[in-house]
């Protein structure tokens, strides 16, 4: 099984990221229990992705009209779409997640390779059965966080049947609570990647 796990960890806190603290816990967890699995690790803040604007978009709809989906402009679609399960792990911020993801998403979604159209509506055509999005906030909860509902929609959008949450909510009320929330957030991330 070949996991891609998409790290948007950003963090002012370095090795005591509550974010980074999830995803590890994820991926010890599925690493133990999925032997002879492989992880590809999308390392966001090192990329340097630009965001789309007229002349990629028409430079990369030419590509797309010639069929020539090998290009580079498409790799990081095409690593999307071939991968078996994928994690993304991002903290909460501003109500939902850091520029640097909602620009890889721009870069993944291409009509054409993981998704498509027809007279029925949109089709996705990526091989995930699963995605997984792990997040922490310094607030609770909202009934519609909307980060994980742009990625619930986006495993939709992409054919990815199966979509789980885990948020790390509340860190930022009460310090004295935040170690215990996180290591509920681990535990629940953990079972998750033993289900996979
Ligand atoms: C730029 C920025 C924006 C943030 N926006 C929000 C927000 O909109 N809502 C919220 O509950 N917490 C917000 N926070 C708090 C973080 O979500 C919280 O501290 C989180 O646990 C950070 O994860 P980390 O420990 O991995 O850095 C924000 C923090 C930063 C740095």
């Amino acid at each position: 099984m070949r996991l891609l796990f998409v790290d948007s960890c950003i963090s002012q806190r370095g090795d005591q990221s509550r974010t980074r603290a999830l995803a590890n816990a994820f991926l010890e967890t599925f690493l133990e229990t999925h032997p002879g699995a492989q992880v590809e690790r999308v390392a966001l803040e090192q990329m340097n992705l630009q965001p789309f604007d007229e002349r990629m978009l028409n430079e990369r709809a030419a590509l797309a009209k010639a069929g020539d989906f090998r290009a580079p402009v498409f790799d990081l679609a095409r690593q999307f779409r071939e991968a078996d399960a994928v994690l993304v792990a991002a903290p909460f911020w501003d109500l939902s997640f850091p520029a640097m993801l909602r620009i890889y998403i721009e870069h993944i979604s291409v009509v054409g390779l993981t998704y498509h159209y027809d007279a029925e509506g949109c089709h996705g055509d990526c091989r995930a059965a699963t995605l997984t999005y792990l997040t922490s906030g310094g607030d609770a909860e909202q009934a519609e966080s909307l980060g994980i509902l742009h990625w619930k929609q986006l495993s939709s959008m992409f054919g990815i049947p199966r979509f789980d949450d885990v948020f790390a909510s509340g860190l930022d009320l009460d310090p004295g609570k935040a170690e215990e929330l996180v290591a509920a957030a681990c535990r629940r991330a953990s079972r998750l990647a033993e289900a996979l």
